[in-house]
């Protein structure tokens, strides 16, 4: 078993990925505040550093395609990404939403709700420090959040430099594509809690196969009521959605269904 102590939660677990993605703009505290309303258990974001190194809460490492600013994140100060709209490329209603800081977001949710904190990686460069790994767990200590969190990651390097600076934090390895045993055995070399696939990847044998290993999982992004049946037949614990109402209302029927037969 990981040596992790977790959290707890209710299978299958909802995650609303970038808060409610399908109706209010990703990575927002309206979508996030949405999500948990429509019955999320946790919430997944994504954080990045600024230049003036504040982690803020958004999906892309530039800021064209989800705000009115442009060009990287990591080049701006927080002040000059405050005066950005955040809200208004989804739908003019969201106009004056802002780019949150994690910090923001753990204040407003961490007592409500479990936080998935997807830290993304510099894409293919070098990684020459774990400056934002160190400043998360730095936040999450002051902010005394270590209960309500997992952190997650595509790039393995992010997860060992987590795991290095706290070694119960639960974790979470992403990928796009699975190879059977190959990827258990990644998994567990990384000692995460659990493992967040791409939907279409995951069959019932490789979650038979991390539950043999003690390891969650969790795919992602599962936005249909065909894709919820399927993925909960394969035995996950639970899945990331950009419909977490969707899900809700789809589960809540099962569930009637399975009780009147
Ligand atoms: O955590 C699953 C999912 O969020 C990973 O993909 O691109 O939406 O961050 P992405
Ligand atoms: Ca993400």
């Amino acid at each position: 078993m990981p040596a992790s102590q977790p959290f707890t939660f209710t299978r299958p677990l909802l995650v609303a990925h970038r808060g409610f993605r399908a109706n209010y703009p990703e990575n927002t505290m309206i979508a996030f505040k949405a999500g948990v309303d429509a019955g999320a258990q946790m919430v997944e974001l994504d954080v990045h550093m600024t230049r003036d190194r504040e982690l803020v809460v958004i999906h892309d490492d530039t800021l064209d395609r989800t705000t009115d600013g442009k060009g990287r994140v990591d080049e701006h100060t927080l002040s000059e990404l405050k005066k950005m709209d955040a809200g208004h490329w989804f739908h003019p209603r969201f106009a004056g939403e802002r780019i949150p800081t994690l910090r923001e977001v753990l204040r407003e949710l961490s007592r409500r709700a479990l936080i998935n904190i997807e830290i993304k990686s510099d894409y293919g460069q070098p990684r020459v420090s774990s400056e934002i790994e160190e400043g998360v767990l730095d936040l999450l200590k002051r902010e005394d959040a270590f209960a309500a969190v997992l952190i997650s990651s595509f790039d393995p390097r992010i997860i060992e430099n987590t795991k290095r600076l706290n070694a119960s934090l639960p974790v979470a390895f992403i990928s796009k594509s699975t190879e059977g045993k190959k990827t258990v055995d990644f998994c567990r070399g990384l000692d995460v809690f659990s493992f967040h696939p791409n939907f279409l990847s995951l069959d019932k044998e490789l979650v038979k196969q991390m539950h043999a290993a003690g390891i969650q999982v969790f795919p992602y992004n599962v936005n249909s009521e065909p894709e919820f049946q399927r993925l909960i037949e394969t035995g996950a614990d639970g899945l990331i959605t950009d419909e977490p109402l969707l899900f809700k209302n789809w589960y809540s029927r099962l569930r009637a269904t399975e009780k009147t037969n």
